[in-house]
């Protein structure tokens, strides 16, 4: 585990950049914290990090989104399924040939690989603690390379 004080959101921003740099086809990273931690602002630096141009926006009512970069990169938000426990039928997007980022994961918990990159976003006083647990052995390499 592996953690981050973030002072604002340029940081945010640009700790999500690092991570994305790293990231590549396959790829699932799980995004938790409540309404307004910062999970879309460290998805838009993940998407920087991946390549992608497009400006990244929540996508609350569309569940999930598609991006275009150095590969694809899935952008989903599934707060509007909390307590559905319905299949979504995402998992060709899991393991597949982009880089998943789910925001609210734990919604679709049961959904989701083992193998991923967990983050947990919380408010302190002057910010925002950012914590990186990795489960498997490749997201452990990842976080060892995010330096900021
Ligand atoms: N340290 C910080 N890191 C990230 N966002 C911050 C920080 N401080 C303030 N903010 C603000 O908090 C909000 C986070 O929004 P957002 O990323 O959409 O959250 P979430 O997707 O978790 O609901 C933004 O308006 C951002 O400007
Ligand atoms: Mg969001």
């Amino acid at each position: 585990m592996k953690k981050w004080h973030i002072k604002n959101e340029e940081e945010m921003i640009a700790l999500g950049r690092q991570l994305g740099q790293w990231l590549d086809a396959g790829d699932l990273v799980l995004l938790e914290g409540d309404l307004g931690a910062g999970k879309t602002t460290l998805t838009k630096g993940i998407g920087q990090g991946l390549g992608v141009t497009k400006v990244i926006n929540s996508p609350t009512f569309t569940i999930l989104k598609v991006y275009q970069g150095r590969v694809p990169l899935y952008h989903m938000d599934v707060y509007r399924l909390e307590g559905m426990h319905q299949e979504l039928g995402f998992e060709e997007y899991y393991d597949g040939d982009g880089v998943c980022v789910v925001e609210w994961a734990t919604f679709v918990a049961e959904e989701l690989p083992l193998q991923r990159l967990e983050i947990t976003i919380t408010h302190e006083t002057n910010g925002r603690l950012v914590q990186m647990t990795a489960k498997g052995e490749h997201y452990e390499e990842i976080i060892e390379k995010v330096k900021m």
